[in-house]
C-alpha cells in the first residue's frame, strides 16, 4: 500500500475469475491448505455461493476477499482472509459487516463457520460481531489434525 491510500480506498464488490489469481495469491498467504484454484472456479458457478473481494479502484489490487454459501435461511462463513501487509487495518471487519448486512436482507436466522482451534485472531475477530462458540469437531483438518472449532451467531429478529 502506498503512502496515499489506506483501508477506506478499497472498494467491496463479487469476485469475479478475473480476481481468482489475486484471491488464490491471497488464500495461499493465509492458509495452511489453501484452496486450490479451481475450487474457487467451481464456487462462482454455484448459485448458493457467493465470493466478495476488496479491490482498489484505480490499481486493481485485491486486499482481502471472503467467500460463504446462502442455503435457504442459514449462512456459512467458508473463508474471509486478508493480505498479510493489510491485516490489522479493518478489511476482514468489513467484509464481516457486509456479511451481516447480507444475512439482514436474506432473513438467514443462523449464520455458521469453523475455524482452526490455534487461530485467536480468526475466533477474536468472529467473537467481536457475537459469533458464540458451540462445539468441537475433533481432528477435523487433515493436514495437521487440528480439531475445529464450531461458532454460530443467530441474528436478532
Ligand atoms: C483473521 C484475519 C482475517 C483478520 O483480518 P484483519 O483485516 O486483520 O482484521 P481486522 O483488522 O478487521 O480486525 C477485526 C478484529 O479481529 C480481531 N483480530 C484481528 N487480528 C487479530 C490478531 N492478530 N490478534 C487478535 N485479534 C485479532 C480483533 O478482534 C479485531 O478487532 P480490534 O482491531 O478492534 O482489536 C486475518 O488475520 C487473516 O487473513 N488471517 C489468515 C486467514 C484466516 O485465518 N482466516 C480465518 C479463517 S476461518
Amino acid at each position: 500500500m502506498s503512502d496515499q491510500e489506506g483501508p477506506d480506498d478499497y472498494v467491496l464488490a463479487s469476485g469475479t475469475e478475473a480476481d481468482l489469481d489475486a484471491v488464490c495469491a491471497i488464500e495461499r498467504l493465509s492458509s495452511p491448505s489453501p484452496w486450490p484454484r479451481q475450487a474457487f472456479v467451481d464456487e462462482l458457478a454455484r448459485p448458493w455461493a457467493r465470493l466478495e473481494v476488496l479491490r482498489h479502484p484505480a490499481t486493481g489490487r485485491v486486499a482481502a476477499f471472503c467467500n460463504y454459501w446462502l442455503v435457504a435461511d442459514e449462512l456459512h462463513i467458508l473463508n474471509v482472509a486478508v493480505l498479510p501487509e493489510e491485516r490489522r487495518r479493518g478489511h476482514a471487519a468489513r467484509l464481516l459487516r457486509h456479511i451481516l448486512e447480507q444475512a439482514a436482507r436474506g432473513k438467514v436466522r443462523v449464520l455458521s463457520l469453523e475455524v482452526r482451534v490455534s487461530n485467536l485472531a480468526a475466533a477474536n475477530l468472529y467473537r467481536k460481531f457475537g459469533f458464540r462458540e458451540v462445539g468441537l469437531r475433533p481432528k477435523y483438518y487433515a493436514d495437521s489434525g487440528e480439531d475445529a472449532l464450531l461458532m454460530d451467531l443467530e441474528p436478532p429478529t
